[in-house]
């Protein structure tokens, strides 16, 4: 098979992660005897700065061309004091509504070798084993009206969360359908003590369960899932909520796994004509500028989201399973990066994504 992917290496530790997710998407190609065609494009802080924009037109032609787009992490510090508009997380936001990857997958699971490594209670972390499934192309991230407006006390911001039954039944189907290949319960997370949003989102669950019999469906509300979570995780399979909450609790969700530095992530959208998901892959984490350059990030949560690729964008499930297989052969051996706090010393990232591709 021939796989082409598009890498948007981004900023901070972006590039460094998405060197290694390279180097392990290449070698598992050898193995399995499939060819790679990799192409690069600007998203984010380092687009801004050769462009004048976070997601040039190119970079978007780019991913509409390309089988499946691997991500880094975007954000530069120097954009702290930017607006939303001119800032790098715009090309993320924007690259993901151009695609129209509606599910933004987030799966968490805690490892054996890092129960240490949260610092919750073991017997509470262990076996721990859900997925956030998050809605990605709407609510307060993309509502209008939205701005800043006025003049001092009476200055205003605006933002506005909005959903339609459509947007909703879309991202529950995606829920349903994985809930369905697991453990047969979905958790929907809504504010419907509060929020019309909610409200619309909890009925249109209701709804599309109805199509799923064999799913068992439960509704939390927001806060006390986030207690939940850290709680008795245990309890959840798999989760879906809109794009705001799921980008709290998935962070809630790094002390699970023992760092964030280990969340993989896949946004899906429609399948193509020929059957595989048009998807968009990235870390949880973020550009971590403190730590960018060092070559001490952890790679794992980018070389996790090259598995995700094999799996929905080309459909190559034993591919995927060697990947997640060689990552957790790692983990066992202690071949981590400083952020999962190993027993001796903590490898550089190179080291990390060496390591996958020999286990490979
Ligand atoms: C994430 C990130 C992004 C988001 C930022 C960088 C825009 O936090 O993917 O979780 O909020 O979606
Ligand atoms: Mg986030």
């Amino acid at each position: 098979m021939q796989l082409n992917v598009l890498t948007l290496p981004g900023d901070g530790i972006g590039v460094e992660v998405t060197r290694e997710a390279v180097r392990v998407l290449e070698a598992v190609c050898r193995k399995f005897q499939h060819t790679v065609k990799l192409t690069e494009g600007l998203l984010g802080g380092i687009a801004i700065h050769k462009t004048g924009q976070a997601m040039p037109p190119q970079t978007a032609e780019l991913a509409l061309d390309a089988d499946a787009t691997l991500m880094g992490a975007v954000g530069l510090p120097e954009f702290d004091e930017a607006p939303p508009e001119r800032r790098p997380e715009k090309g993320l936001l924007g690259i993901r509504k151009i695609l129209g990857v509606y599910a933004n997958l987030r799966p968490v699971r805690a490892y054996k070798a890092l129960i240490d490594s949260s610092p919750l209670k073991n017997h509470l972390v262990e076996g721990t084993d859900l997925i956030i499934v998050r809605e990605l192309n709407g609510g307060i991230y993309y509502g209008t009206p939205r701005g800043i407006s006025g003049e001092g006390e009476e200055e205003r911001g605006t933002n506005t969360m909005t959903y339609t039954r459509a947007e909703i039944a879309r991202v529950c189907r995606m829920a349903f359908n994985l809930a369905r290949q697991r453990r047969k319960k979905l958790t929907s997370v809504d504010k419907s003590n509060v929020l019309e949003t909610s409200q619309l989102w909890r009925r249109v669950a209701v709804e599309v369960a109805a199509g799923f019999p064999d799913v068992t469906l439960e509704h939390i509300l927001v806060d006390n899932c986030a207690m939940q979570l850290v709680l008795n995780p245990k309890r959840f399979d798999v989760l879906v909520m809109e794009n705001m909450f799921g980008d709290i609790l998935s962070d809630e969700g790094a002390v699970l796994a023992g760092s964030i530095g280990m969340l993989p992530s896949a946004s899906i959208g429609e399948r193509k004509p020929n059957g595989a998901w048009v998807g968009l892959y990235e870390p949880v984490h973020g550009s971590a500028p403190d730590i960018a350059g060092q070559n001490k990030a952890n790679p794992l949560g980018a070389i996790g989201s090259v598995a995700a690729m094999l799996e929905y964008s080309f459909g190559l499930t034993a591919e995927a399973a060697v990947v997640n297989h060689a990552i957790e052969s790692v983990l066992n051996a202690g071949k981590v990066t400083a952020d999962l706090k190993p027993a001796g010393a903590p490898l550089t990232t190179a080291q990390v994504g060496e390591a996958v591709c020999a286990a490979l």
